[in-house]
């Protein structure tokens, strides 16, 4: 039987399906919710020290639709948590207490300023969590205060707030990055020589979801207004795993060992497999609980199991990564199409590609099956 144990960072995660920060972590209850029903860890939606600054509007979600009706792209203008920090600390402890072998990550982020990236941290870490998730990447609202993708778009200022956070706690630390930006490797490899054990990718793509024809008012409308929001679900999948891949292969090169989750319009088990095989230790899913529930994390670990079981794979470290070694530049591409239609000439057909392992008809059947998604 395979299995879907895993541990990283020396977290021993059930399974490697945690509830990313959002909506679906918002407080103690729905917490709760998500460990019942299974999930294997929790990102609890991110604090900050002084709730009162945080004002969110309504509307704050526009959905895109596609032609039969589904939900594939999303957008929201919400903040962090407005609800107070103290009555976070409560709600991590007793959740602590509840289910003392549950993974707990708390979500944080601050503005840039030594003194209070420590005390969030620490008084967090006395309420027993199990790790950090450092938010460098909310990209509407927060920015303005300097938070969020503000933070995660300088390397310099990333590795200074790291820093002070490695300071303050021996717990493992995610810095979850942003997607608004041409390089991800840059913040990604300044937090990592800060020290952070591992890095998450990625929140949300900067967007404007739409313009109301009849109004004339882009969407989501607050008192005939918007601003640029935050993309996420199904269509943002491609850009996610092509941030994943460019992220592990960086921390493949430089950092081994250290760790990367990835998210971004995870919605089944196969959508993980695929994470997994561009190097993610573990996924996170926020969207997707939005549409489908809690019952979610069940699907998604039979669908996994059943994808390892018919490539025989008995543990994800069997294949985390295995799909990295495919990835090439345009140039290499273009040798390698000429050197198999050299050999296809000379062999009536049937030769094999130039690495000797791919023939002409894999290609097209490769190509045919993605096609079919
Ligand atoms: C309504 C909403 C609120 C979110 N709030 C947070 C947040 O507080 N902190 C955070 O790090 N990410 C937040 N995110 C981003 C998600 O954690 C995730 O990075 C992003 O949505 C992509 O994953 P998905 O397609 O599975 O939703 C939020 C996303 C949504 C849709």
């Amino acid at each position: 039987m395979p299995t879907l144990v895993t541990t990283v960072d020396g977290l021993k995660f059930p399974n490697p399906f945690i509830i990313a920060s959002g909506p679906p972590g918002t407080n103690l209850n729905v917490i709760t919710r998500a460990f019942r029903e299974g999930w294997g860890a929790v990102i609890a939606k991110t604090v900050s020290l002084d709730a009162s600054k945080v004002v969110n509007v309504s509307p704050r979600y526009a959905k895109l639709h596609a032609a039969g009706g589904e939900v594939i792209g999303w957008e929201n203008i919400e903040l962090i948590s407005d609800r107070p920090f103290e009555i976070w600390l409560d709600e991590f402890k007793r959740c602590k207490d509840q289910f003392p072998d549950g993974i707990l990550i708390a979500s944080v982020m601050e503005e840039y300023r030594k003194d209070a990236w420590v005390e969030i941290i620490e008084r967090c870490q006395a309420c027993g969590v199990d790790g950090f998730e450092l938010n460098f990447s909310c990209p509407h609202g927060l920015p303005e205060r300097k938070m969020g993708s503000a933070m995660g778009e300088e390397p310099e200022i990333l590795r200074e707030v790291v820093g002070w956070v490695r300071e303050a706690t021996r717990k493992p630390v995610w810095a979850k990055m942003t997607p608004n930006i041409t390089r991800i490797e840059d913040p990604a490899r300044a937090a990592l020589q800060a020290g952070v054990s591992g890095i998450s990718a990625i929140n949300t793509l900067r967007c404007v979801m739409g313009v109301d024809l009849e109004t004339l008012r882009p969407l989501p409308t607050v008192e005939g207004y918007s601003t640029p929001g935050g993309y996420s679900s199904k269509a943002i999948k491609p850009v996610a795993l092509r941030m994943v891949m460019e992220t592990a292969q960086m921390i493949r090169r430089e950092f081994p060992g250290r760790s990367l989750s990835g998210l971004g319009g995870i919605e089944t088990g196969r959508d993980a497999a695929e994470f997994i095989l561009l190097g993610a230790d573990t996924v996170q899913v926020c969207t997707g609980v939005m549409k489908f529930g809690y019952g979610l994390v069940q699907r998604l670990c039979d669908d996994l199991l059943a994808f390892m079981a018919g490539h025989q794979f008995e543990s994800m470290a069997e294949f985390k990564g295995r799909s990295l070694g495919f990835l090439t530049t345009h140039a290499d591409l273009v040798r390698r199409q000429a050197e198999h239609k050299v050999a296809r000439k000379r062999d009536g057909g049937k030769a094999l590609g130039s690495d000797g392992e791919w023939r002409g008809d894999d290609f097209v059947k490769q190509s045919a099956s993605l096609a079919n998604g």
